[in-house]
């Protein structure tokens, strides 16, 4: 197991309008980790996993893959107070991100959500709401927009995603904090993938298809009773059906409320994007996870009957039509095959670049605790 030190040099980073408890004593050494410091004892399963959508169809990978060298990019940070790393670690980011979409932080002194609210800030990052999104977690620190990652049963596998890809407002970059690491070989990985990994598998007519006809996004928020899942009240974080509608209007959805006081909204979004800093286009959306299969595979819809447009999300092509099993098959398989996971170790972040990168959940039992930041920046 050999490391390979790469020492950053901040000493003519520090300015003398740097504000004083942000200077570095020292420079902060960054050892970049190997891709054996990284491997998990067992890799985690995937072909024929429970509450994984698409686990027991063609093309499914067995396994999830460890990193490989250059993803994600691992460092562990010699440190002993984030007051003496945090412009380093700053400008380490601002280099490294965008070469590698994907870089964690190993060995902060971080303990708490405080601890992690704080240094995103400090890094630079300006969190932002996560009013209109498609999952459960909990609001930790309004400020700089702290949520748990997910409060969705340890059972179930989150799929790959670009955070709120079904929203033309969405994060620009992800902040994961490991508060609680899962025991050994209990699962519990964020699972990254690269959009050009994805981009050069997909079969040519499936992102033809995809570049004409866009992602018809649509969601269906019950209101607030019991077993409610994801009602309008906690999606929009209001009471005021007024204030779910300006929304709405704002970010360009178009809505109709239903009889029964269910709020039903849909906007047509593109696959693609171009990535702002690299130009290039990145496979960009929540096709798989937004799509009804998805929660259809979830624990807590196991035995349901509910018809598929009474599901929280659902997803089409932008024309309306039905997206046929084999493509949603074909999607999964690929993006598997091509993610990477690691074991989480109390105190890393990990940074995501929201827009080149696609992150899921695998399920996990016993403890585990990884916060989320939502960056506008
Ligand atoms: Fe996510």
């Amino acid at each position: 197991m050999k490391l390979r030190p790469s020492r950053l040099n901040t000493t003519a980073t520090c300015s003398l309008a740097t504000k004083a408890q942000e200077l570095d004593s020292a420079s902060a050494q960054f050892t970049t980790l190997t891709p054996a410091e990284l491997q998990p004892n067992t890799p985690s399963r995937l072909a024929g996993k429970e509450f994984l959508p698409g686990s027991t169809g063609d093309g499914f990978p067995k396994v999830l893959s460890p990193p490989s060298e250059t993803f994600p990019h691992a460092v562990r940070v010699e440190t002993h107070s984030v007051d003496d790393c945090v412009v380093s670690c700053r400008r380490y980011l601002q280099e490294n991100l965008p070469q590698y979409g994907a870089v964690l932080l190993r060995n902060l002194p971080l303990k708490t959500a405080a601890d992690f609210s704080s240094l995103s800030q400090r890094l630079g990052y300006k969190g932002m709401t996560y009013q209109g999104g498609a999952v459960e977690r909990e609001e930790l620190d309004k400020t700089s927009g702290t949520y748990t990652a997910s409060d969705e049963p340890p059972q179930a596998v989150i799929e790959h995603h670009n955070e709120m890809a079904y929203s033309p407002v969405y994060p620009s970059k992800l902040l994961f904090f490991c508060q609680q690491e899962p025991g050994e070989d209990c699962g519990g990985e964020t699972p990254l993938v690269k959009s050009t990994d994805i981009l050069s598998r997909l079969n040519p007519r499936v992102l033809q298809t995809f570049a004409d006809k866009k992602v018809r996004y649509v969601r269906y928020a019950p209101p607030r009773g019991p077993g409610a899942y994801l009602p309008w009240q906690d999606v929009f974080m209001t009471e005021d059906p007024k204030t779910a509608e300006h929304f709405l209007q704002q970010k360009g959805f178009s809505f109709k409320w239903e009889p029964s006081g269910a709020l039903v909204y849909w906007q047509v979004l593109p696959a693609f994007l171009k990535h702002p800093e690299t130009g290039k286009t990145v496979w960009f959306n929540q096709i798989q996870s937004h799509h009804a299969s998805h929660l259809q595979g979830m624990p807590r819809f196991k035995d349901s009957d509910l018809p598929n447009h009474h599901y929280s999300c659902q997803t089409y092509y932008g024309d309306g039509s039905e997206i046929e099993p084999a493509v949603l098959q074909h999607i999964r398989a690929i993006t598997w095959s091509c993610a990477v996971g690691f074991p989480w170790r109390n105190g890393d972040v990990l940074v995501v670049d929201n827009l080149a990168v696609q992150h899921a959940r695998m399920s996990f039992t016993g403890p585990r605790r990884i916060l989320a930041m939502l960056s506008e920046n």
